[in-house]
């Protein structure tokens, strides 16, 4: 039996890492693009390592980057992928607001550069585009795949850039191209500047007395949060099916941030009230309010089901922060501060 090669891009992300993971026990062989930086920046997928000289090899890694084609065309032509899972971007909102010009430059043109590197190189791949909840934006839920778009970030007008290119690539070029448009996800491998991730961490840190209190932005926001490692079993299910098409993948249930900040303290025996600070660094000029995702097409075509719901996702993640908090309680253990730019 020939063995399926998938490329994923933006790998040592969140939903990279968990992509690769199903990828490989679904005995893949999985290529994965990673961009160089001064520091390791493959944490995420460390535990998966293979030794390169074992000739059962399975996960390859590869230095390349969204804003540059030719190495994207010189890449596509030494693996030769049957599947590509296009995950990288410049994902943060709000930080898209301080770089909108990056956030157009990697999370718009990068999905064209991809596109077209795979035109040029003629390969008869298929392609998965990691379409957001975000580009709906303003438009009331429940949000599904006809409602029309109304992005409210640099973030959200890249990625309708991007859901557009994949059509367009799909009717031109009859090419297997698919939109996962995906609500928010979740897990305890969020990047840390996420507001789940950010409120879990807080939660387990106030819990054992690291520290007193969190800053966040707008409470009031509603999302549908789902858990990372189930929505990527919807990414490889929409590139088995016959027909290329575009799905939404939700839970179609909605919580406001205050709701999860208060089911985090509350897994802890604490008052979320007593913790939750607020600064208006981390408000947007524009703000998507209300995110409710209706995947009944998901669950009719691809027979996808969400198991895990906000609140239990929330007491997964604190569950998550506590472990290594407490395994580390040795009086006099230095607590490591991260310098990176507030913006989050
Ligand atoms: P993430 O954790 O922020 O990961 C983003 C990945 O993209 C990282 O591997 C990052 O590399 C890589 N990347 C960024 N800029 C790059 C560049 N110029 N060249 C090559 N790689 C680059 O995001 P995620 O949560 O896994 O999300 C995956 C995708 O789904 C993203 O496109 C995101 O916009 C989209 N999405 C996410 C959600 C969600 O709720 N998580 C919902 C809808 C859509 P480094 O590790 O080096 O930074
Ligand atoms: N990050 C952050 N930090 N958000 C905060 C904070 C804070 O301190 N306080 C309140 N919020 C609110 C934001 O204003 C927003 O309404 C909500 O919490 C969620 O913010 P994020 O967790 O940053 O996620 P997001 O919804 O903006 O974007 C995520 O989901 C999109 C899908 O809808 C990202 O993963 C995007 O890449 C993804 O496309």
């Amino acid at each position: 039996m020939t063995v399926k090669k998938a490329l994923i891009t933006g790998i040592t992300g969140q939903d990279g890492s968990y992509l690769t993971e199903l990828l490989l026990q679904k005995n893949y062989q999985v290529h994965g693009i990673v961009r160089r930086a001064s520091t390791f920046n493959t944490q995420r997928i460390d535990h998966l390592y293979q030794d390169p000289h074992d000739k059962e090899i399975q996960l390859f890694t590869h230095y390349g980057d969204l804003s540059d084609s030719t190495r994207l065309v010189s890449l596509l032509e030494q693996v030769q992928p049957d599947e590509i899972y296009h995950l990288a971007a410049q994902s943060h909102v709000r930080v898209s607001f301080d770089e909108p010009e990056f956030t157009g430059n990697t999370t718009g043109l990068g999905t064209i550069r991809l596109l077209e590197a795979i035109r040029t190189v003629g390969l008869p791949c298929r392609f998965y585009q990691a379409s957001s909840s975000e580009m709906f934006g303003a438009a009331p839920p429940p949000q599904h795949e006809d409602t029309p778009f109304h992005p409210r970030s640099p973030y959200g007008v890249a990625k309708v850039y991007a859901y557009w290119a994949t059509r367009n690539y799909r009717e031109a070029y009859g090419m297997y191209a698919v939109n996962g448009i995906l609500f928010n996800h979740e897990s305890p491998r969020r990047g840390p500047t996420f507001v789940t991730r950010k409120i879990a961490t807080a939660a387990a840190r106030i819990k054992t007395g690291l520290q007193d209190s969190v800053y966040l932005g707008n409470l009031d926001a509603r999302r549908d949060w789902g858990y990372a490692a189930e929505y990527v079993e919807a990414m490889w299910l929409m590139l088995q099916q016959e027909q290329p098409d575009d799905y939404v993948i939700a839970t179609g249930t909605s919580y406001s941030v205050r709701d999860f900040a208060e089911h985090c303290f509350a897994h802890v025996g604490l008052d979320w009230r007593d913790h939750v600070r607020f600064d208006e660094r981390y408000l947007r000029p524009s703000e998507v309010e209300d995110l409710v995702g209706d995947a009944s097409k998901a669950h009719r075509m691809l027979g996808w089901k969400p198991t895990t719901h906000t609140p239990e996702l929330a007491r997964l993640m604190v569950d998550a922060e506590l472990k290594p908090l407490l395994r580390s309680s040795i009086p006099g253990t230095p607590q490591r501060a991260s310098l990176a730019p507030t913006a989050g």
